[in-house]
Parts: structure tokens; C-alpha cells; sequence
């Protein structure tokens, strides 16, 4: 994928899309998905969605307890179902077990939707000191589409969604100092980490294409979720988020259903058959960055350039030491 290939097709939906309507018509019984973060936010609305819609969704989640709370009564309004289990995906032990469980259930996965994400936190240190954001947004969801190959790839055209963020305008890779060895700022590491989302989905879909799996990057609207849990007050006010007693105030802010249609939509849309590689918005294909900043639309070249993909592959696979398609390379 190139950025020349970065040009929105018409599918009628838009910002105001809700993740009910992408599914309208679509019968998604006996399809397996996994949703990390399938338990808040956006991750918990496409959980909502997909189960709505007839599927079965692993939901892997940090707090299991917490994910239990949140997700009581999806399986009871069914036709779907909804399975829980452990995973942190700042602790590669962690990510091994999940996949080495779900792989010994002898399943296919349909779709791996990897919303969870941490953003804009105080430096901190996970594994052998990896910084976080990268770590867990990046590192973590690498790892884990990693050792999942072989029941990606036994699916039937399976989808893998990179939850990335227009986030990823603030930083490309840092190729001189990813990890942060020195002056740590939490918002050019939010910014690397949602870059590196998409870049991972650049070169997961040129490798896992011949296989039928096809993979997307999407930024999916502003929405006021836990994800803002480090940003202080006085931060989200300065950036007009909110007024001084939380009250919204960005016109432009989605609701939670309206955030997790895009992910949905790559994860499910029949109007992306044989397309991959890219990264949407507003449940379209996104076009060209258009301007400077996180208030400008679309997508960086540094994002979806082949050579960085290949390279931030490269450096993933040495970090973590999986890589599905080491052989093939
Ligand atoms: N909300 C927005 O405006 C916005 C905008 C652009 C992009 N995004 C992206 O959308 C995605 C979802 O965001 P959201 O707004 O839904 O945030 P959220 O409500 O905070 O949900 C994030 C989820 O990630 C999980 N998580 C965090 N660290 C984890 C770890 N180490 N291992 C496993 N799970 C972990 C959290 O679990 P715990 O609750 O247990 O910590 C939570 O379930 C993120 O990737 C974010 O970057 C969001």
C-alpha cells in the first residue's frame, strides 16, 4: 500500500455511522472474533455489535472481573455470545498463554480487533523496559497476531483491525530512540505507538495476503472515554475537550457506538472484499493527510509506507522474537 492508494470509495456510510448500522443485514453467526479492549469504550461497543450480529467474541481482557461487570447481559440478549479470558499486552508470558489457549481450543479466528490501547501516560517502563504506549499498543498486539497465524489463517478470509488513532500525525518512528532512553514525551510516544498501528497493518496484509488474511489501520473519531484516565483536567479543557465542570464541547466529538462503526466496518464490510493495507475513517477509506496536526483528516505518507512497514516488522519480530512469517522472509 501507498499513500496514492489512500483514496476514500464511497461507502454511504459516515461520522455519524453507529456500528449497528454497518452490521444492518449482515448475519455473522458462527464467526469467531477476538476484541482486546473488548470491554470499554470502543473495544465495548464493537463487542456489543459483533455479538448483536450473531458472533462469537473472545473478549482478552486485564481485569477479567472488571471485563465480567461490563459485558454482563451481552450474551443474555444474544443471538452471539461472548467468552472472556486473561491477557495483559504489556507482558509477552501474558500473550503467549492467551494464544496458546485459544489455539489449543482448535478454533479458526474470523477477526482480531485489536482496540485495546493505553494513551499520554506518565513514562512508564514494561518487560525489559519498553516503553509503554509502544509496548502495549504496538509490541503487545504484534505479538499476538503473531503466534495467532495459524487460526488467522485457517479462517475463511480472516480480517485483522489495527485500532490507530489521527494520533499518529504527532510522530513517525523514532528509529534513533523508540523505546525513549531519553526525553520522554507522552504525546510523541502516543503518536509513534498509533503510527507503528498502521504500519503494522501495511505489512501484516502484503505478508498475509497470499493466505487470504487482510488487514486495516483506522482512526475511529474522538470520543470521550476511560482512554482519557492520564490526562489531567486543566489539559482537556486547554484543548476545548471539555468545559470546567466536564461538560463536553467538541461538536465533533462520536458517541461510543459512533466511534466503534469504523473498526467494525474493516473488521465486517462486504465493500472492502479484496482491498487491505489501508487505514479509514468515518467508515471509509481515508485520504492523504491534509494538513498539520491532529485536527487535520487523513492519513501520513510516514504511516503507510512500505519500506518503514517492512522495517518496523524487522525490528518487531527481534524485540518480541515471534514473527508468524520468519520462514517465508
Ligand atoms: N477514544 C478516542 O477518542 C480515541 C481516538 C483515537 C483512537 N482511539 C483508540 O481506540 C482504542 C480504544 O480506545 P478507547 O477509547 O476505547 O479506550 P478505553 O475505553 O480506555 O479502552 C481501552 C482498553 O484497553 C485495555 N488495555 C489497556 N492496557 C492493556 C493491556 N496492557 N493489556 C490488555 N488490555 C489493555 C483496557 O483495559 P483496562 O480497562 O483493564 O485497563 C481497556 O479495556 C485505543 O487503541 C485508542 O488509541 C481512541
Amino acid at each position: 500500500m501507498t499513500i496514492s492508494q489512500q483514496q476514500p470509495i464511497g461507502t454511504g456510510f459516515g461520522a455519524r455511522t453507529t456500528a449497528t448500522e454497518v452490521l444492518a443485514g449482515l448475519d455473522l453467526s458462527g464467526r469467531i472474533g477476538i476484541v482486546t479492549g473488548g470491554y470499554s469504550g470502543l473495544g465495548l461497543e464493537t463487542t456489543r455489535a459483533l455479538a448483536a450480529s450473531g458472533a462469537h467474541v473472545v473478549v482478552p481482557a486485564r481485569r477479567p472481573d472488571r471485563a465480567r461487570e461490563a459485558l454482563a447481559g451481552i450474551d443474555a440478549a444474544g443471538p452471539g455470545s461472548v467468552e472472556i479470558d486473561e491477557l495483559d499486552l504489556g507482558d509477552l508470558e501474558s500473550v503467549r498463554g492467551f494464544a496458546e489457549r485459544f489455539l489449543a481450543s482448535d478454533r479458526r479466528l474470523d477477526v482480531l480487533i485489536g482496540s485495546a490501547g493505553i494513551m499520554a501516560c506518565p513514562e512508564t517502563r514494561v518487560g525489559p523496559g519498553w516503553e509503554a504506549q509502544f509496548a502495549t499498543n504496538h509490541l503487545g498486539h504484534f505479538a499476538l497476531v503473531n503466534r495467532l497465524w495459524p487460526a488467522l489463517a485457517a479462517g475463511d478470509g480472516a480480517r485483522v483491525v489495527s485500532v490507530s488513532s489521527r494520533g499518529h500525525h504527532r510522530s513517525p518512528i523514532r528509529w534513533g530512540d523508540p523505546q525513549f532512553a531519553t526525553g520522554y514525551d507522552k504525546w510523541l510516544a502516543y503518536g509513534q505507538a498509533k503510527t507503528a498501528n498502521v504500519l503494522f497493518a501495511v505489512h501484516l496484509d502484503a505478508l498475509g495476503k497470499a493466505a487470504g488474511v487482510r488487514a486495516f489501520a483506522l482512526h475511529p473519531g474522538g470520543i470521550l472515554t476511560p482512554l482519557q484516565r492520564h490526562l489531567p483536567k486543566e489539559e482537556m479543557v486547554a484543548f476545548g475537550w471539555i468545559d470546567d465542570d466536564g461538560k463536553p464541547l467538541e461538536p465533533s466529538f462520536k458517541t461510543p457506538e459512533q466511534g466503534a462503526a469504523t473498526q467494525v466496518f474493516a473488521a465486517t464490510s462486504p465493500r472492502l472484499a479484496g482491498m487491505g493495507g489501508v487505514y479509514l475513517e468515518d467508515c471509509d477509506v481515508a485520504g492523504p493527510a491534509t494538513g498539520e496536526g491532529t485536527t487535520a483528516a487523513g492519513v501520513k505518507d510516514y504511516a503507510v509506507d512500505p519500506g518503514q512497514a517492512a522495517r518496523l516488522w524487522s525490528l518487531s519480530a527481534s524485540l518480541t522474537g515471534v514473527d508468524a512469517f520468519a520462514a517465508a522472509r
